[in-house]
C-alpha cells in the first residue's frame, strides 16, 4: 500500500481505547498509520480493545495485528518488540500513547496517595522509557526510527492533579534526552501535547465521577479559540502521522502543541 509511512513497521502502545462514542487518540493514530501504509502492531493491556482497532484497520484494507501488553512491564514490552521484529523483520516506529489522570485515581497533592502517585508515574512516564529502551536497539539495527511520546497541555497549563501534571511534564524531559542521545542513531524522538480533546478518555471518567456531560462538553469547547470546540483523536493522530513520517526527518526533540491555539491565547490574554 503506498502512503506517507509505506513499508514501515509501527508499534502503537495503547492502541485500544476507553469505551465511548468518539475515537481516542491511540486508536486514531493506529488507523492513520495503517491507512498510510505502515504495518501496525496494536498493543494494549485490553486485548479486546486492541482487536477492535485491528478490525477497523482491516475493514479499510490495512495491515494490523493485536498484541496484549502491560506497558509498565518491561518483560512484556521486550516480548512485544521481539515478536514484532520476528514477524515483520524490523521496527521503525514506536508510539507511546498510554496515559491517564482522573481515570487512574489522580488527585491534588495532599489527597493523592503514595500508591496512586507511583501508579501514575509507572503508567504515564516509566512506560515510555521502558518501551523506548526495548525499541531503540531494534531501530538502531534497522538504521533509524521514530518515537512519539504523548504528553499533554497539562504540562504547560495549571492542572488540578499532581500525578498527571508531574508525569506529563517529565515526559518532555525524557523526550529531549532520548532525542539528544539517539540522534546519531538516526532515531527521532518527539512529543505531542494534546489540549482539550473530545475523546472518551477525557470525557467518560469525568461523567462517571458525576459531571454533567453536556455542561462538561460546552465548558471544554468554550475554552478553545480555534473553531470554538475541542479537538478530536484525529487531530492528535494526524500530528503523529506527520512526526512519524519521513516528512519530519529533520525534526527531533520537539514538543508539538495540538490544542486549538488555547495556550498562545492564554499567554496573550495574560499580558
Ligand atoms: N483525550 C484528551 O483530552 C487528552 C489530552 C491530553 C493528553 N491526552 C493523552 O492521550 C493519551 C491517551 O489518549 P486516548 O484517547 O488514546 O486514551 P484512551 O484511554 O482511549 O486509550 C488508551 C489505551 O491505553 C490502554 N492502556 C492503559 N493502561 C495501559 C497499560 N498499562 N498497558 C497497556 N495499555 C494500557 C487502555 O486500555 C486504552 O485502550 C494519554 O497519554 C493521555 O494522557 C489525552
Amino acid at each position: 500500500m503506498p502512503g506517507r509511512v509505506a513499508g514501515k513497521v509501527a508499534i502503537v502502545v495503547g492502541a485500544g481505547q476507553t469505551p465511548g462514542a468518539a475515537i481516542g487518540n491511540g486508536r486514531a493514530t493506529a488507523i492513520l498509520l495503517a491507512r498510510e501504509g505502515a504495518a501496525v502492531v496494536a498493543a494494549d493491556r485490553d486485548l479486546a480493545s486492541a482487536e477492535e482497532t485491528v478490525a477497523l484497520i482491516a475493514e479499510e484494507g490495512g495491515q494490523a495485528s493485536a498484541f496484549a501488553v502491560d506497558a509498565t512491564d518491561e518483560r512484556a514490552l521486550a516480548a512485544l518488540v521481539a515478536d514484532t521484529v520476528a514477524r515483520h523483520g524490523g521496527l521503525d516506529i514506536l508510539h507511546n500513547n498510554v496515559g491517564a489522570s482522573v481515570g487512574a485515581g489522580d488527585a491534588p497533592p495532599l489527597e493523592l496517595s503514595e500508591e496512586g502517585f507511583d501508579r501514575i508515574v509507572a503508567l504515564n512516564l516509566k512506560s515510555a522509557w521502558l518501551a523506548s529502551r526495548q525499541a531503540i536497539p531494534a531501530m538502531r539495527a534497522a538504521g533509524g526510527g521514530s518515537i512519539v511520546n504523548i504528553s499533554s497541555m497539562a504540562a504547560r497549563h495549571a492542572y488540578p492533579f499532581l500525578g498527571y501534571k508531574a508525569t506529563k511534564t517529565a515526559l518532555l524531559a525524557l523526550t529531549e534526552q532520548l532525542a539528544a542521545q539517539h540522534a546519531r542513531d538516526d532515531i527521532r524522538v518527539n512529543a505531542i501535547l494534546p489540549g482539550a480533546m473530545n475523546t472518551p478518555m477525557a470525557i467518560e471518567p469525568r461523567v462517571a465521577a458525576g459531571a454533567d456531560r453536556d455542561e462538561l462538553v460546552a465548558r471544554r469547547n468554550s475554552r478553545i479559540p480555534l473553531g470554538g470546540r475541542m479537538g478530536t483523536g484525529w487531530d492528535t493522530g494526524y500530528a503523529a502521522l506527520f512526526l512519524h513520517s519521513d516528512e519530519a526527518r529533520f525534526i527531533s526533540g520537539v514538543a508539538l502543541h495540538v490544542d486549538g491555539a488555547e495556550h498562545v491565547s492564554d499567554a496573550v490574554a495574560g499580558q
